[in-house]
Formats: C-alpha cells, structure tokens, sequence
C-alpha cells in the first residue's frame, strides 16, 4: 500500500489522440499528445490546482482521472488503488469518489430535465443497480437538502436548465457532483464561464463544501488569480505536461519556471505601485501544436532564456526542494544553485 494521505496519485499519464486522414479508409496520420507524461498527487483534503493556457492539455488529464477517456500510457490510483485493474462493476462503485464539475453550466446539464431530476439522477441510477440502497422517498429529501445546501431553493426543483442564471446552473451541476457522497471533486474550470461578479460566489460555496465535507479537489483553470485563492498547491502545465509544481505561497513569490513567470506576469495586481515595478513578460509566438513531433523542452519556442541544450534534451520534473519541482535546465546545476 502507499501512502495513506494520498487520495489520488497520477502517474506518468498520457492520453494520445489519434489523427485519422482520409473518409473511406482512415488512415493514421499522427497523434495529438494531449497529455504527455502528466505525474501528481493530491492529499486527503487539499485543493490541487492544475494551471495552464487552453489546449495544455488540462480536460483530457481530468477526463482520464476519471476514466472517462482511456490513457494511452501510465496509471490513475485512487486511494491505492490501480483503477485500470478495476472490473467495470468495481469501477461504477469507486466512481461514487470522484465527481467532475464541468467548466460549461450550459451543455453539461441536459435541458430536458428538470433541476430536481438532474440532481437525483446518479442516486437514481446506483438505486436502480442496487450499488446503493435508498428509496425514492429519501431521494427526494436528499436532493432537497443538496439544492439547499448549495444555495438553491428546493421549490425550483421542477424548473428546467434554461430558467436558471449561469451561477444557478452550476450550482446544479455542483449539487448532482456531490449527491453521492464524493471524496474527490474534479473541478474543471468551476467558474471560467461565468461572470467576474458570479465567480466569487461559487468559489465561496466550493470552500465551504470542503470544509463541511472534507472533500479534495483537483481543481482545474486558465487563471492564475483563481487558483491561489482556492488551492494550496498548484502544477502549472504546457503542452501536455507539468513544468512546474509548488505550494501556492511559492508558486506566487518565487515562480521558478519561465512560463510560470510569464503566466504569473499577466496577473492583474491589487497594488499599483507593484504592478508598475513590476516587468510584464510577453511571450513570443503561439503554443505549439500538440501533434507535432519534437524534441527537447516543450517551452523552446517561447522561452526568453533558451539555452541549446533545451533544443535537444527535454527537461524532467526534479527537486528543487521537497514542495518545489521545476523542469527546467537553468536549474539543472550540480549545486541546484538558483
Ligand atoms: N477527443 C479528442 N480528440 C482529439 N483531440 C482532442 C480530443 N480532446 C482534446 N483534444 C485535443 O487535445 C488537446 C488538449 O485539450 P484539452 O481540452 O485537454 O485542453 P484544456 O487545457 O482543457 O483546454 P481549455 O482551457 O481550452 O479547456 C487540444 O489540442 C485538443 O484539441
Ligand atoms: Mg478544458
């Protein structure tokens, strides 16, 4: 058994799409490394958050956690346990664990349920193949306690998707994640698709969740600013894997990895007597695609401090210290001398 405190350990995941040429006759014509070699734990009752630009890679890691799409390389446990090995009827009962929160309110609820139903549905469903036991009576008051809990009047309960505001929708969508009693929440982009003055409030209600609950999040986002409210540690990733991990103190005063700093640079400040100390570090050119084939660090392209080894050797995860890991050759000397 490994470490108990660990709740969810990802290790060295990939997930490779296909592209396939052609209409008749499809044709393999290379792989989209979605996620490339993706290594991390989350602690019993932390909020990991999992930070990069659109594309890097960050739905797929999540989709695979759940194994709800297949890795093309590594392994998902989940409190010690391989979740590849799991038959399909030991995986429906571990699901029960980990929920996603999806980014978007509006295509992840069904619109032609109503809010009571989309809220009931997984306990209905583990009712109906008896994985649980509970009668469609105490469902019925469980949902109402979940639209309560989660800031939602229990009357709305026969109002369909589209009655309800972007911030009511995902709090729907947060009461059916929790309705069987998760471990782990996958939150992808929670609050990324809601307005500024929405956010807040969600965010507010995540927290409290966990506390009350105890639950863990892997907490997923573009926005830096999100993030370090909400996370104790954070793995910043691009082009499909991790460059960079640390608590969020330390990711936020000593940001180690180029595109960390360039990330963090973007981050509005609250006191504009640092913002204007501070250097804004404008990245050249587009993210590369993650079909094609290279070698070396998967930042060369953009990187102001580009060294030519880093054309032909790709940086691993290493040490910094136990809480700081960075993949980068500008911290590669015998010494570990910053
Ligand atoms: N089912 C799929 N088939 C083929 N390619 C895919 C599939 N899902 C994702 N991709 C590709 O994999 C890469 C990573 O996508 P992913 O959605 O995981 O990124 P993301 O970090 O979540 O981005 P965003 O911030 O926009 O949500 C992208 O290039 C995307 O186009
Ligand atoms: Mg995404």
């Amino acid at each position: 058994m490994g470490n108990p405190d660990i709740l969810l350990d990802v290790k060295d995941l990939k997930v490779h799409f296909p592209i396939e040429k052609g209409i008749l006759l499809k044709k393999n014509a290379g792989w989209i490394r979605a996620v490339d070699g993706v290594s991390f734990s989350v602690r019993k009752g932390e909020s990991l958050g999992l930070v990069g630009e659109s594309g890097c890679g960050k739905s797929t890691t999540a989709m695979a956690v759940a194994q709800l799409e297949a890795a093309t390389a590594g392994k998902v446990f989940f409190e010690g346990r391989d979740l590849s090995l799991l038959s399909s009827e030991e995986l429906r009962r571990a699901r029960m664990n980990f929920q996603i929160v999806f980014q978007d309110p509006y295509s992840s609820l069904n619109p032609r349920m109503r809010a009571g139903d989309l809220i009931a549905e997984p306990l209905r469903i583990y009712a109906g193949k008896k994985i649980i036991s509970i009668s469609e009576n105490d469902i019925q008051k469980k949902t109402a306690s979940l639209m309560d809990r989660c800031g939602l009047s229990p009357s709305f309960a026969d109002r369909y998707p589209h009655e309800f505001s972007g911030g009511q929708r995902q709090r729907i969508g947060i009461a059916r994640a929790l309705s069987l009693g998760p471990k782990l929440i996958l939150a992808d982009e929670p609050v990324s698709a809601l307005d500024v003055s929405i956010q807040s409030q969600i965010l507010n209600l995540l927290k409290d969740l966990q506390q009350e609950l105890d639950l863990t999040f892997l907490f997923i986002a573009h926005d830096l600013a999100v993030v370090e409210y909400f996370c104790s540690r954070i793995a910043v990733m691009y082009l499909g894997q991790i460059v960079e991990t640390a608590d969020s103190q330390t990711l936020y005063q000593q940001p180690m990895h180029p595109y960390t700093r360039a990330l963090l640079s973007a981050v509005p400040l609250p006191d504009p007597k640092s913002a204007r100390t501070r250097k804004r570090i404008i990245l050249k050119g587009d993210v590369p695609s993650p079909s094609a084939v290279r070698s070396g660090c998967p930042f060369m392209e953009r990187c102001p401090d580009v060294m030519e080894r880093c054309r032909v050797e790709a940086p691993v995860l290493s040490d910094l210290n136990e809480k700081h890991q960075v993949a980068c050759f500008l911290y590669d000397s015998p010494s570990k001398q910053i």
